[in-house]
């Protein structure tokens, strides 16, 4: 039989917590994996399954080869079943479910007993930052920070009243890309500016709060540098600024966008939706809900 990982999508940054702080969502990638006697078997079905490669070079199985270089034990060979529903390169933690899908199934694989910590160590290594794979390993909200090997974090649920009116493009962005777009400094008040509201948008989620949270999303570290990347999300980001949509986020690195849906920004819906249209991009517009 083979076994099964279910791994949640991921927004990272929510606003103003760029690299510390992301939200898991009830959208899920499943690994299935039995051990052969040898040879690598993948089979990747589902949503942008065609360009993932079939052989060790999948993210998901350097993941697993990480768990066995640790655990100093491997198995003779590997079936691996992929089956993808987050969208590739779009911001919404494909990678790091990869990432994290292939370290815990690994870890049951060859039973290598490393415990939450230890797993989120390795995932944070491989992934750069730890604000997607924090989430997607424990799931809810979590608001992560550290030094390489030594990640503290908080994890608490997202708010019953909180889903996201997600709207992915049907275009990619690499977050390498969407990294080379920031700057190499920023002023002290834009660092102040942020500083505030990511801790203001902490406490605010905790004791759901949602005017605080609306107000707290506001970010001058990356969302003003990323939107410049895409017309269409350029056009978004500024007239949502204009028009007082604060609800409105990049998801991740982008390019995917997110109104974040709370008691008082239900109105405001229409208004991003109507946003979209007027763009030349394809939308895939989807109401997400947190996994906790
Ligand atoms: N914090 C990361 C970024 C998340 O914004 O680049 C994307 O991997």
């Amino acid at each position: 039989a083979m076994m099964r990982v279910r791994v949640p999508a991921t927004m990272a940054n929510i606003g103003p917590g760029f690299d510390c702080m992301g939200m898991a969502l009830n959208l899920y990638n499943e690994l299935e994996v039995e051990e052969l006697e040898s040879g690598l078997i993948i089979e990747n079905i589902g949503r942008d399954a065609k360009g993932l490669p079939t052989d060790e070079t999948h993210l998901v199985v350097r993941s697993m080869q990480r768990v066995f270089d640790a655990v100093g034990r491997k198995p003779g060979g590997i079936h691996l079943r992929v089956t993808t529903a987050i969208p590739v390169s779009r911001g919404l933690g494909s990678s790091a479910a990869c990432i994290v899908g292939g370290l815990v199934a690994a870890n049951e694989l060859i039973k290598g007993n490393l415990n939450r910590q230890e797993l989120l160590e390795l995932a944070v290594e491989l992934e750069g930052h730890p604000d997607n794979v924090a989430p997607a390993l424990l799931g809810g909200i979590v608001v992560s920070a550290g030094e390489a090997g030594d990640t503290s974090y908080i994890r608490f649920p997202v708010p019953a009243e909180l889903q996201t009116l997600t709207a992915i493009p049907n275009i990619e962005l690499s977050t390498s890309a969407a990294r080379q777009a920031l700057p190499k400094e920023v002023s002290y008040a834009d660092a102040v500016h942020n500083v505030g509201r990511a801790a203001l948008l902490v406490a605010a989620l905790m004791q759901e709060n949602y005017t605080v949270v609306e107000k707290a999303l506001d970010d001058r570290l990356h969302q003003p540098y990323r939107s410049r990347l895409l017309p269409s999300l350029d056009h978004i980001y500024q007239q949502s600024r204009k028009k007082g949509l604060k609800a409105l986020i990049i998801s991740g690195a982008g390019p995917t966008l997110a109104y974040l849906l709370m008691p008082q920004t239900r109105g405001g819906q229409q208004v991003f939706l109507d946003l979209l249209a007027e763009t030349s991009e394809e939308w895939e517009v989807l109401t997400l809900s947190g996994d906790n």
